[in-house]
C-alpha cells in the first residue's frame, strides 16, 4: 500500500482531498513522495512563514530539543525560554495589551478568549460576523458564521448573533448592554479574504467601549506580517485597543503554537487557574516563537510583505483581464491574496489544475481560490507562480469550453 492507500484505509478522512503525498518541503517548494516538485502557495494554510524548513525554525527546534521540551509540572514552573517569548513578543503587541498566555492552536486561544470574556461579563451573548472562521472546537464553530461548518453540530450556543461582516448599522443594533464580547477578524481569511472598509474595525472598537463590551480581535491568520503589518488591526488609521487578541499559524512558523494577549482591564480580573493546558507555554514552541518573531521584526519582513503583496496584486489583476469568464475579482493584503471566481466548480477545478502543473493554492469560502505564500517568497518564484496560474486557467478554459 502506498501512502494515500494507508491514509485513506487508516486514518479518519475528514477531509483529504488533494491526492499528493509530501514527503519534504524547502523555502517557498514541497516535494512529493515521488519526488515531484510544487511551489507551495498555501503556506501550510498561512502558517510557513519563512517558508518550508527554514534554518532560524530547525535550529531553534534543535537547541531548545536538546535542553527541555516540557517543563516539569508545566504552567507551575517558570521557564526561561517563556520569558524570552514574553519579551520579544511584548514590544510588538498593539497598544494597550500587556499580558501574554500561550496556546497550541488558533481554535483554542478563541476558545480560551470567549471563555475568560464570558468569565469577566458574566453575560453569555457573543457576536460575531457572517462569513467569519474562528476554529473548531465547538466553542469556536458556535462564534463562527460559516454554515458550512456549523449546521451540522446544532444546536449551537443559542445566544450567539451573527452580523454581516463590515456592516456599521446592523453591529450597532446587536451590540447591547447583554453582550459579552465581540469577536472579529480584521480580513476575513476563510471567509474569502474579505476586506472592511478602513475605518470598521475602529468604529467596531468605540461601539464595544461605549456599551462595556469586551472586543476580541482575531489575528490567527493575519498576525505575524501576513497582511505587510505585524498585526492586521495596524492598517487602521486609528490606534485599535482590542481587550483580547488572538494569534496563530505564522506564530513559530509552522511548529504547533498560539497566543492571547489581553488588556490590563482584563488581565485583573483573570486568576489563578482560569486557564491552563498540559502544553500551553511549552519551551520549545516558545524557543521557536522567539526565534520566528525576532525574524521577522529584525528582518522587517511586514515591509517587505507590503511591497512584494502590491506586486503579487498587480499580476493577479492582469491574469483576471485575461480571463473574464473565470474570474469575478480579485484582492488582497500584503500576502493575503483571492482570486474570486464564478463558481465552486470553477474554485475546484481551478485547484485541481494548478495541483497538476505544480502549484499548490487553497480554495476557500465564497467562490475563492486563496494565494498565502511564504513571507520570504522571491520575485521569482511569484513569476513562476504567476505562469503556473495562467496555465491551470487555461486548462480550465478548455475543459469547460467556455470562451
Ligand atoms: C481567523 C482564524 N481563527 C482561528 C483559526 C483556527 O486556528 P487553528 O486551526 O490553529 O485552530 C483559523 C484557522 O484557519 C483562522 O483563520
Amino acid at each position: 500500500m502506498n501512502t494515500i492507500e494507508i491514509e485513506d484505509r487508516l486514518g479518519i478522512t475528514f477531509c483529504k482531498r488533494q491526492e499528493v503525498a509530501v514527503e519534504r518541503g524547502e523555502g517557498s517548494y514541497v516535494w512529493d513522495e515521488d519526488g515531484k516538485k510544487y511551489l507551495d502557495f498555501t503556506a501550510g494554510w498561512g502558517v510557513t512563514c519563512l517558508g518550508h524548513s527554514h534554518p532560524v525554525i530547525t535550529q531553534a527546534i534543535c537547541q531548545q530539543a536538546k535542553k527541555i521540551i516540557q517543563n516539569p509540572n508545566s504552567g507551575f514552573t517558570y521557564s526561561p525560554s517563556r520569558a524570552r517569548l514574553l519579551t520579544v513578543l511584548s514590544k510588538l503587541l498593539p497598544s494597550g495589551l500587556t499580558k501574554l498566555y500561550f496556546a497550541n492552536s488558533g481554535a483554542e486561544a478563541n476558545d480560551a478568549a470567549i471563555k475568560l470574556a464570558r468569565k469577566i461579563t458574566r453575560k453569555s451573548k457573543i457576536v460575531s460576523t457572517l462569513g467569519s472562521f474562528h476554529g473548531r472546537t465547538f466553542n469556536t464553530l458556535s462564534v463562527s458564521g460559516g454554515r458550512d461548518n456549523t449546521e451540522k453540530y446544532l444546536p449551537s450556543l443559542t445566544e450567539n448573533r451573527f452580523v454581516p461582516f463590515g456592516d456599521k448599522e446592523k453591529i450597532c443594533s446587536m451590540v447591547d448592554s447583554e453582550t459579552a464580547a465581540v469577536i472579529l477578524e480584521p480580513i476575513q481569511g476563510e471567509g474569502g479574504v474579505r476586506i472592511p472598509d478602513s475605518d470598521y474595525i475602529a468604529f467596531v472598537a468605540k461601539l464595544c467601549k461605549k456599551n462595556g463590551v469586551l472586543l476580541i480581535i482575531d489575528e490567527i491568520q493575519t498576525g505575524f506580517c501576513r497582511t505587510g503589518k505585524f498585526f492586521a488591526i495596524e492598517h487602521s488609521p486609528e490606534d485599535i485597543e482590542p481587550d483580547i487578541l488572538t494569534m496563530g499559524k505564522g506564530i513559530a512558523g509552522g511548529f504547533p503554537f498560539a497566543a492571547f494577549a489581553v488588556s490590563e482591564r482584563v488581565d485583573r480580573q483573570i486568576n489563578k487557574g482560569d486557564h491552563g493546558g498540559t502544553y500551553c507555554g511549552n519551551p520549545l514552541g516558545c524557543a521557536v516563537a522567539t526565534s520566528v518573531i525576532t525574524y521577522l521584526d529584525q528582518q522587517d519582513i511586514a515591509g517587505r510583505v507590503a511591497r512584494i503583496g502590491r506586486g503579487l496584486l498587480e499580476q493577479l489583476k492582469l491574469i483576471a483581464l485575461k480571463y473574464p469568464q473565470l474570474i469575478v475579482s480579485t484582492r488582497g493584503q500584503g500576502l493575503l491574496c483571492a482570486v474570486e471566481l464564478k463558481s465552486d466548480e470553477i474554485v475546484a477545478e481551478l485547484t485541481q489544475a494548478c495541483m497538476e502543473k505544480g502549484l499548490l493554492v487553497t480554495p476557500t469560502r465564497n467562490r475563492v481560490v486563496r494565494l498565502i505564500p511564504s513571507l520570504l517568497v522571491n520575485e521569482d518564484e511569484l513569476k513562476a507562480g504567476m505562469y503556473l496560474l495562467d496555465l491551470a486557467l487555461t486548462s480550465v478554459v478548455q475543459n469547460q469550453g467556455v470562451k
